[in-house]
């Protein structure tokens, strides 16, 4: 029988984009730059089986909230079962590009981190672009977006939203990542591309 991630993945290649869950070196790689001690709000965008939801839920203080969203509904279902009963919990079945209005209906101004484990590379540019930029409205001004790719083709695309802090190259995962943190560029406002650009 196959798991539910990799039958995710054959009926939806371009969402799930990966056959196999993130692996622990990459999950603690990820871990790094967050402040648990004094986080408050920590989004996960696109946990999956949640391997990195797992850890959050670890080492969070119970008092910080955690926000997840997933495209899935497979994979929400699932979050759900395993993570709606804890306090401080949201699992909502939804798209990353919609972060501002579930923090909102939420009574969350702003989020110290978000975790991010959206394959970029496959998405339709304009869903990216929209997810960045209402990323760069949802975080502190100090706030960190912390990212897994498996190439570094959309640094560019990053860079228009986010300044680069660190850059890592992680090769205990299939296939081997980056794992790039990101904070608010405080720069120019950017242009959304036309579609098909
Ligand atoms: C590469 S998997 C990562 C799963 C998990 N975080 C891990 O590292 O194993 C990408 C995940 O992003 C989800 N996803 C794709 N597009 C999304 C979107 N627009 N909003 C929220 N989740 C999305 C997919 O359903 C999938 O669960």
């Amino acid at each position: 029988m196959l798991s539910p991630f990799v039958e995710e993945f054959f009926r939806n290649p371009a969402t799930v984009g990966s056959l196999i869950p993130s692996s622990p070196a990459l999950t603690d790689k990820v871990m790094e730059p967050i402040d648990f001690a004094t986080a408050t709000c920590i989004v996960e965008y696109g946990p999956g089986t949640g391997v990195f939801t797992d850890v959050l839920m670890r080492r969070r203080r119970p008092e910080t909230v955690l926000v997840l969203v997933e495209t899935n509904r497979r994979f929400a279902q699932l979050l759900h079962e395993r993570y709606a009963a804890h306090t401080n919990v949201h699992v909502i079945h939804g798209s990353a590009d919609k972060i501002e209005q579930y923090l909102r209906e939420l009574g969350i101004t702003r989020a110290d981190y978000v975790v991010c484990g959206l394959p970029f590379s496959s998405l339709p540019r304009r869903l990216g672009w929209r997810i960045l930029e209402h990323t760069q409205q949802i975080l502190q001004p100090d706030g960190k977006l912390i990212l897994f790719q498996y190439s570094l083709q959309n640094k560019r695309l990053f860079e228009k939203f986010f300044r680069p802090l660190h850059e890592e190259h992680v090769l205990l995962n299939l296939p081997p990542a980056y794992v790039l943190t990101y904070v608010p560029s405080s720069g120019p406002q950017v242009t959304e591309p036309t579609a098909g650009a």
